[in-house]
């Protein structure tokens, strides 16, 4: 068991999670949990990067846990935990922001785009440390793997070169760790975005019910010059087709041949869908609710996590002290 390679990943909390995160990230996670050692991160010291008020960031760690392990993260094998509640990430954020130049942080292509999409004028001395931290996160259980989506592999390469930069400065401590990435790394929204978003609010949640999801996917954008049954569509362009990909693989080619010549109409095509989009989010439903009336439960899990978690980073602290001469 501890010849397990190790992988780090982790995600701010946001609150309930959507179909993104479960075919860009969870998938990939529950699946990899069985070969290798585990450790999911709840990064809620990095929520304050976009959001200074705190309030809702409990809370929302806890939807984001129910989430996780609604769909299938175990935690006997994948300990989940809360960065705030670790105090190592601080301090080995600390040594590691000593290890890289400003200048290589402001050409962090991740935090730019976030800058302008968020329309941020100054960026905040933590902000631009977000990668800092990360490198900190992932390198304090010396994960050698980062399941993540594409907008995250620079964060995953600054790590790299801190973890370079200390094993040289002091000795080797640290691996290199590599990305991760699924093949469907990215869903499209609703409205046709090429990312399905909470800030887009173009989403279908992990833990949407039935009706909620066939309501949603009646307001999907598709093929604009296919008004009406009969007028043939093309599936290329068409995001529905995308999650039939995704949720329907063995019905892919009839659908695409019935887009194409007419035959099947959008309100068809999006029914047979979201069917499919819900036999898949059915167990996760159970699993969510047999949690939500056991909280105690997940608090227990939470805590438990959190102290498997907190051993390995003490350790890894211990090692980091001991080259660096603090004695
Ligand atoms: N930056 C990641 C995101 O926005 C979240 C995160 C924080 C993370 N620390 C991590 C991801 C460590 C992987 C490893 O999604």
């Amino acid at each position: 068991m501890t010849n397990k390679k190790r992988i780090l990943s982790g995600m701010r909390p946001t609150g309930k999670l959507h179909l993104g995160h479960l075919v860009g990230a969870l998938e990939n996670w529950v699946t990899l949990q069985n070969d290798f050692k585990n450790y999911h991160l709840i990064a809620d010291y990095h929520a304050l990067t976009t959001d200074l008020n705190s309030s809702n960031i409990y809370q929302n760690s806890i939807e984001m846990l129910i989430d996780w392990l609604a769909v299938g993260l175990d935690p006997e094998k994948s300990p989940m935990f809360r960065q705030s509640q670790i105090k190592e990430h601080c301090e080995l954020h600390l040594i590691f922001s000593m290890l890289i130049t400003s200048a290589r942080l402001e050409r962090n292509p991740t935090v730019k785009d976030q800058v302008r999409d968020l329309n941020i004028e100054n960026i905040s001395y933590g902000h631009l440390g977000y990668p800092v931290l990360q490198a900190a996160d992932i390198l304090l259980y010396k994960g050698e793997f980062v399941p993540v989506g594409d907008d995250q592999v620079p964060h995953v390469e600054i790590t790299r070169e801190i973890a370079r930069r200390f094993n040289q400065q002091y000795g080797e401590v640290f691996p290199e760790p590599e990305p991760r990435l699924t093949i469907f790394s990215r869903l499209p929204g609703l409205d046709g975005d090429q990312k399905m978003s909470k800030s887009a609010g173009n989403t279908i949640l992990i833990s949407d019910d039935a009706p909620t999801v066939q309501k949603k996917m009646r307001s999907a954008v598709t093929d604009p010059q296919k008004i009406r049954k009969g007028d043939p569509g093309r599936p290329e362009i068409c995001l529905v087709f995308r999650y039939h990909k995704k949720f329907n693989p063995s019905e892919v080619p009839e659908i695409e041949s019935g887009c194409r010549s007419g035959a099947l109409g959008c309100v068809d095509c999006k029914m047979k869908c979201s069917n499919k989009i819900n036999e898949h989010l059915n167990p996760f439903i159970e699993k969510r609710k047999f949690y939500e009336a056991n909280p105690e439960l997940v608090l227990e899990i939470l805590n438990d996590g959190e102290n498997k978690a907190r051993l390995v980073a003490q350790e890894t602290m211990n090692e980091v002290r001991s080259v660096m001469k603090f004695g």
